[in-house]
This record gives C-alpha cells, sequence and structure tokens, in this order.
C-alpha cells in the first residue's frame, strides 16, 4: 500500500493552554486536493501551520503528523527546512504582498531555488518560463523583468504562488490563496492550481470560504467548527448529504445565494 502523503493523527494544538484544534485527524493520498472549510477561528490556519513546523507561539499538545512517514513534530529545524519548499510549499492570502520590493521577479525566482538547489540563473530563467507557460500566464519574460510594483496585486499573487510551485512541492497548502482576488483572477488562480497537479500530481490542502471552489476542485472535504473535524469524506457525497449541522448550514448558504 502507498504511504499517505499526509497523515494527521487525533492532533490537538494549544495555544498557551487553550486548545485551538482538537482531536483532528485526517489523511491525503498523493496528488490528492483536500478543501478545508469552516469558519474564522475554527483551526484551519493552526493545523496547516502545525503540518509545515511553523506553528510560532503554538504547541502541539497531541498526536502526530506525518509528511511520506516523517513526523514532522518531532523533526528538527535541518529537517523542516529540508522538506519545506521542495517537498511542502505554502501561499497564502497575501503572498504576492511578501515579495521583495526591490528585486525584480526572475532575481526572487533565482534566490527561491537557490535556498535549495545548485542550480544557476539560466535553469531557473528557463524553468520558470516553461512554468509561466504551462500555467498560462502570459508574457512571462516581462513578468520576470519585472519589479511587484510594476504589475497587478492579482500578478503579484500568481507570481507568489510560482514561487512555490517553481520547486514543484509534493504538498502544497494553500490558505486563502484567492480571498483577496477579483472573481476574474480567483478562477485563473484555481486553475493554475489545478493544472499544477494534472502536469506534477502536486497535491494540494486548500483552505477556502468558498464552497464553489472546493467543489470544483477538491476530491475530499475537511470542515472544522470550533477547532474539531465536524465532517470529512469525498466531496459529492458530504455536499449531497452533509451530516453535520454545521456542514448543512454552510453548504444551504451557498444555495441560497445562487439562487438569486
Ligand atoms: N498566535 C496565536 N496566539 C494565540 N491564539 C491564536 C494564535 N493563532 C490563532 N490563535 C487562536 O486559535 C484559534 C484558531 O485560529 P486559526 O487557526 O487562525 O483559525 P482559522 O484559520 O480557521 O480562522 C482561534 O481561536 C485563534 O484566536
Ligand atoms: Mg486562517
Amino acid at each position: 500500500m502507498q504511504r499517505p502523503l499526509l497523515d494527521i493523527q487525533h492532533v490537538e494544538i494549544s495555544y498557551g493552554g487553550s486548545p485551538a484544534v482538537q482531536d483532528v485527524s485526517l489523511q491525503m493520498e498523493p496528488g490528492q486536493i483536500l478543501g478545508i472549510v469552516g469558519e474564522s477561528g475554527s483551526g484551519k490556519s493552526t493545523l496547516i501551520k502545525a503540518a509545515m513546523g511553523l506553528l510560532g507561539e503554538g504547541v502541539v499538545t497531541r498526536g502526530d503528523i506525518y509528511y511520506k512517514g516523517v513526523n514532522v513534530i518531532d523533526a528538527g529545524k535541518e529537517t523542516l527546512r529540508r522538506l519545506r519548499g521542495p517537498e511542502m510549499g505554502m501561499i497564502f492570502q497575501n503572498t504576492g504582498a511578501s515579495l521583495c520590493p526591490v528585486r525584480n521577479i526572475e532575481e526572487q525566482l533565482y534566490e527561491s531555488v537557490r535556498q535549495h538547489e545548485n542550480a544557476t540563473r539560466e535553469e531557473v530563467r528557463f524553468r520558470a518560463l516553461e512554468l509561466f507557460e504551462n500555467m498560462r500566464l502570459a508574457e512571462g519574460e516581462r513578468i520576470l523583468q519585472s519589479y511587484p510594483f510594476e504589475l497587478s496585486g492579482g500578478m503579484n499573487q500568481r507570481v507568489g504562488i510560482m514561487m512555490a510551485m517553481i520547486l514543484k512541492p509534493n504538498l502544497l497548502f494553500a490558505d486563502e490563496p484567492t480571498s483577496a482576488l477579483d472573481v476574474t483572477v480567483q478562477a485563473q488562480v484555481v486553475k493554475e492550481m489545478m493544472k499544477m497537479r494534472e502536469l506534477y500530481g502536486t497535491g494540494i490542502a486548500i483552505v477556502t470560504h468558498n464552497i464553489g471552489i472546493v467543489e470544483y476542485m477538491a476530491d475530499k472535504i475537511a470542515v472544522m467548527y470550533q477547532g474539531r473535524l465536524v465532517e470529512y469524506g469525498d466531496v459529492e457525497q458530504v455536499i449531497r448529504h452533509p451530516q453535520d449541522p454545521y456542514t448543512k448550514k454552510l453548504i444551504g448558504a451557498v444555495l441560497r445565494i445562487n439562487r438569486n
């Protein structure tokens, strides 16, 4: 049997002694897309940060998290450094805003790759152009030569996503990656993530408030409520026959909006 890409087992995560996540278990297979939904403060970001070893003040107080069999919670700094980027990538709501303002995009992509591999400028440039083309991002050449302030917010976000994707991670955590974007750009970003899975077999865990995005992208859905996983299963199954009252409300709210 294939080892899960990500295996979260009975995890509890606390900040200053009070648990923000309780008894959450879920598994992702390679290339699978998991949609994580739930109201603000339900522990979605905390869970993702724990899986990347980026909790800050938070502590995993129970359970285990394995990335391809490696226990992330016990992993030392060096192991985490090796995993983050080429194995597990992360993008978030304002990934684009965290680009360096005084370096052009090509320079930043180069530096990002160089932190993990001994690639030449030419190689990185070639890979970037190929990636832009694969992601149907026109004018790759111009984008590479641009500084972030010369690009729109939506384009910066897409470049930020490319920054994670150029390392071809096996698992991409996307924490509300499209929330700050116009609807048309949201759709492009969603398509780019799908393309990434198609081309490279990337597994994606995406946190979003948009059930439509989950329905379109995800194989599985995890619904969180007050730090707990209240529903978890195949997307179609859960959307058609939600069991949990909170999930019912969430799905009902979307259908009501769509009716107008
Ligand atoms: N750095 C932190 N210090 C203390 N409490 C935090 C911290 N980050 C998150 N929390 C708390 O943990 C809970 C879950 O937060 P979070 O994971 O950000 O939820 P979500 O991403 O679902 O909105 C919330 O109650 C939040 O206040
Ligand atoms: Mg969050």
